[in-house]
C-alpha cells in the first residue's frame, strides 16, 4: 500500500536569544534582553509563514550564553522526537547566536539527521528599527522544507552553512557567521535556496542514549589558550580543581610555550585527556607522533564537544 502523506510540516523549536529579545528603546542593538518572546509570537511576526504548515515548540527560553548539558539534552531529545514523524519535512530551532556554533555540533555528532535541522537565530532584538530575526527566521523555513538539504545546518543572513564550518565571526555586525575553513553551502534569496556546495556525507549519530547521564555526571572539559608568556599554572589550578578534559586554543598549528606544554604533559600523566586546537579562526592542526594529540580541523569550541562525547562514551 503507498502512503499519500506529504511531508511538509515544519516544526519551530524555540530556545530563547536575541531573536526573542527585546529592549524599552527600538533605537537599541544593545540595551535589549534576550529570550523574552515565545517562539509562537516569533512565527505571527512573519506574515508569510501563514501560508506555512508549521507547529512550535518552547524547548527552553535563554540566553544562548547560559545554555546547559540539560537544555542539550532536552532539545536533542525534542528534535529526534519530531524527526520521527513521517509528516515533519524539517525542523527550525530559534536559538541566540553566542553558542550557536556549539548546539549545532552537538546536535549534528548526537543525531546526524538526514532531514534538515536548521538552526536560526538574530543579531538585532525583536524591538529593533532594523531587526533581522523575522527574515532569518523566513529563510530557515525554506531551508527546512528544501528537498536538497539535510543534516545540522545554520540559516543566518541569507546563508546556510553547515554544524561543523560556521562560526560566529563578528560581535556585533548582522552578517555574523561565516564558513570559517570552508565554503558557505547555500545562499537564500526570496525563499529560493540557491545550493553553492555539496553536503559532506556525515559520521554516524551517536544517539540519544549516548548523552542520557544526567547532567551532572557529565565529564568535566575546559578550554584554555596559548599566548605570550602562558605558563602552566591554569593546568595546575584545574587539576587541583578536578578536570577530566582539556582543549588547548594553540597558537598557529597548535603550538605551545614550553611550560604550558610541560604542565599539559603532566595532566595526561595523571590520566586527563588533553586535545591540542589552534585559536586560529580557521584551519586545522596537523597531527605527529611526539606531540599532544590534535583535534583535527575543529576549532576549540567544537573540539571541546567531541572530547565531551568521548568521554562520555568511554565512562
Ligand atoms: C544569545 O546568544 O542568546 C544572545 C546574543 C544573541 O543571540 O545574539
Amino acid at each position: 500500500m503507498t502512503s499519500d502523506l506529504i511531508a511538509d510540516l515544519v516544526v519551530i523549536l524555540g530556545t530563547g536569544g536575541t531573536i526573542a529579545g527585546t529592549a524599552t528603546d527600538a533605537s537599541d542593538n544593545v540595551g535589549y534582553t534576550a529570550a523574552q518572546l515565545g517562539v509562537a509570537q516569533l512565527v505571527s511576526a512573519v506574515p508569510s509563514l501563514a501560508a506555512r504548515r508549521l507547529e512550535t515548540e518552547q524547548v527552553a527560553q535563554l540566553d544562548s550564553k547560559d545554555m546547559d548539558f540539560a537544555t542539550w539534552q532536552l532539545l536533542a531529545a525534542a528534535v529526534a522526537r519530531h524527526l520521527a514523524r513521517p509528516e515533519v519535512s524539517g525542523l527550525v530551532i530559534t536559538h541566540g547566536t553566542d553558542t550557536l556554533e556549539e548546539t549545532a555540533w552537538f546536535l549534528q555528532r548526537v543525531l546526524a539527521p538526514a532531514k534538515p535541522v536548521v538552526i536560526t537565530a538574530a543579531m538585532r532584538p525583536a524591538t529593533a528599527l532594523q531587526k533581522d530575526g523575522p527574515q532569518n527566521l523566513l529563510d530557515a523555513v525554506a531551508v527546512a522544507l528544501d528537498p536538497g538539504a539535510s543534516g545540522v545546518l545554520v540559516a543566518f543572513g541569507g546563508s546556510v552553512h553547515s554544524a561543523g564550518q560556521v562560526r560566529k565571526v563578528h560581535s556585533y555586525r548582522v552578517d555574523a557567521f561565516a564558513s570559517a575553513d570552508g565554503a558557505r553551502l547555500a545562499a537564500v534569496e526570496e525563499g529560493q535556496v540557491r545550493w553553492l556546495a555539496r553536503l559532506s556525507p556525515a559520521e554516524p549519530p551517536l544517539g540519544l542514549p549516548a548523552i542520557a547521564r544526567p547532567a551532572a555526571q557529565w565529564p568535566r572539559v575546559q578550554i584554555l589558550l596559548n599566548h605570550v608568556g602562558a605558563d602552566g599554572g591554569i593546568v595546575r589550578a584545574l587539576l587541583a580543581q578536578g578536570v577530566d578534559g582539556l582543549v588547548v586554543a594553540g597558537t598557529g598549528n597548535g603550538t605551545l610555550s614550553n611550560a604550558l606544554e610541560a604542565a599539559l604533559r603532566e595532566a595526561q600523566a595523571q590520566g586527563v585527556r588533553v586535545v591540542r586546537s589552534t585559536r586560529c579562526d580557521a584551519g586545522p592542526v596537523t597531527s605527529s607522533a611526539d606531540a599532544l594529540p590534535s583535534a583535527g580541523a575543529s576549532g576549540p569550541v567544537k573540539a571541546r564537544i567531541d572530547l565531551l562525547l568521548a568521554l562520555l562514551d568511554e565512562s
